[in-house]
């Protein structure tokens, strides 16, 4: 038996030492094992940001943020996004392997054959105004889908789990397109079981029943690359939101609409919205060193939207694939001048080899490109979350499903440092100031 590895932790308020397991995952760095810590010491941790905390253990990605490194179980998003397609990742995210030939099959037929949605789930939409911002909608309708599926909310039953996986999968496409469809005011577009997940997701944004609509194939393999790198990506806040939400119990529908609603923050995946509203405020290249000082200044709110990353410390390898798949699309569209993506290049040249952002190690993130790339298919700013959400589903299905079968899992239940008040007595009302 390997020598147990430990930490030693001394108490100086009470001179006690004590000694708490130092654990070893397959790569990256170890963790201190704390779960006694409370019992043995009476002391919680403090890690608001839960930037040194491990909430789980997990097989499904690695990042490694100093070398700019991701791993889906194992395998480079570099070499997923330019051998593999989505609902192979989604496979391998599920599964922990690629499949072979006749699962790939298998896998397809079922995704293919649970898009369609309960025609009541329809109506659901006209309950909001046609302004109503999709991100809302998609909190609405996809956490509705509880109320149509109690033959998939036994969590504790693994075909119940995997029916209401496989369901999530392949709807979310269908409840998003609705989404942008009710939002223009056309007509909603049925799933074709006859084109593949990318194909089928812009035929369904942008068909109408007046003519045939052929989906562009160079934008569907764009789409489908985009996909798999906003599929899964660790313990973000709205995989973690996820987990915590199904930590309780909850059943997944619920626990992915609560990931939606997390995802929606400008910090998180609301930054590629963030990005061109952010280009559109700058407006010009000569206005660049303006927003790059108020990004340097600290007592200005102002962040460069779709710059750094909590854990990537180096180029985010999701950001080169999306900046080669940018050109790509505007190329294919002819829109190679478009000045957005001319600003966006000039702004990251210069924060580049702007010094703060150099020793910062603040780099291009995911999201800096896939707004311009969204924006040159026609996708309103205002969808862009939503599809981020789409390709997001996956992953924390994924999580979901990992943290479920995790034997040390309990629910979710931090701690506190207590800073207000302490025991006082009730003040009548007339005997207050
Ligand atoms: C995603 O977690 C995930 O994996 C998320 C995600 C996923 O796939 O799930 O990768 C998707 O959310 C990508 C991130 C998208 N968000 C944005 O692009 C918004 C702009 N970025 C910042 O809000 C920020 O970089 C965060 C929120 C992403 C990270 O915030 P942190 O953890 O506070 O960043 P940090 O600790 O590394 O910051 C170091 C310093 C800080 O200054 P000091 O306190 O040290 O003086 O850099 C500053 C920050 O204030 N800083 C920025 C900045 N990002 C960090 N300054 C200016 N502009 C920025 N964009």
């Amino acid at each position: 038996m390997a020598e147990k590895e430990t930490v030693t932790l001394t108490d100086n308020s009470t001179g006690r030492t004590y000694e708490f397991p130092l654990l070893s995952g397959t790569i990256g760095p170890k963790v201190i094992d704390i779960r006694s810590l409370y019992a043995e010491t009476g002391h919680f941790t403090y890690d608001p940001g839960f930037t040194s905390t491990g909430s789980c253990a997990s097989q499904i990605t690695y990042i490694d943020g100093d070398e700019g490194v991701l791993l889906h179980r194992g395998y480079p998003i570099d070499a997923l996004a330019e051998h593999s397609d989505y609902l192979e990742v989604c496979y391998l995210l599920l599964n922990g392997e690629l499949p072979n030939a006749k699962q790939k099959k298998d896998f397809e037929n079922i995704i293919s054959h649970h898009n369609m949605v309960h025609e009541q789930l329809a109506t659901f939409y006209r309950g909001f105004r046609r302004d109503a911002h999709p991100m809302a909608v998609m909190c609405g309708v996809v956490g509705a889908l509880s109320a149509f599926y109690h033959d998939s909310l036994d969590i504790n039953d693994p075909k119940h789990r995997l029916i209401a996986s496989h369901r999530l999968i392949s709807k979310i496409p269908t409840l998003a397109a609705w989404a942008y469809k009710y939002s223009m005011g056309q007509p909603f577009i049925y799933p074709k079981n006859e084109l593949s997940y990318a194909e089928n997701f812009l035929h369904m944004m942008f068909a109408t029943p007046c003519e045939d609509y052929k989906v562009n194939p160079v934008l569907a393999r764009a789409m489908d690359r985009i996909l798999i790198l906003h599929a899964d990506h660790e313990q973000n806040a709205s995989t973690s939101t996820v987990r915590l939400s199904g930590s309780s119990g909850a059943n997944p529908f619920a626990c992915i609409a609560a990931g939606i609603a997390s995802l929606w923050g400008p910090a998180h995946g609301g930054a590629n919205e963030a990005v061109l509203n952010m280009l559109a405020q700058i407006g010009s290249k000569d206005r660049i060193p303006e927003f790059i000082a108020r990004a340097k200044d600290k007592n200005d709110p102002f962040r460069l939207m779709g710059f750094g990353h909590r854990v990537y410390k180096n180029y985010d390898p999701r950001a080169q694939v999306m900046r080669k798949t940018c050109h790509e699309v505007l190329d294919e569209l002819g829109v190679r001048d478009e000045p957005l993506l001319e600003l966006a290049m000039e702004l990251e040249r210069i924060a580049l080899e702007d010094p703060y952002f150099v020793e910062k190690k603040l780099y291009p993130n995911v999201d800096f490109y896939s707004g311009i790339i969204f924006r040159a298919m026609g996708i309103p700013v205002s969808m862009f979350t939503v599809l981020f959400a789409v390709a997001r589903t996956v992953g924390w299905v994924a999580q979901w499903n990992e943290m479920i079968a995790d034997p040390h899992q309990k629910i979710g239940r931090p701690r506190q440092l207590f800073t207000g008040e302490t025991r006082r007595s009730f003040v009548p009302l007339h005997q207050r100031g």
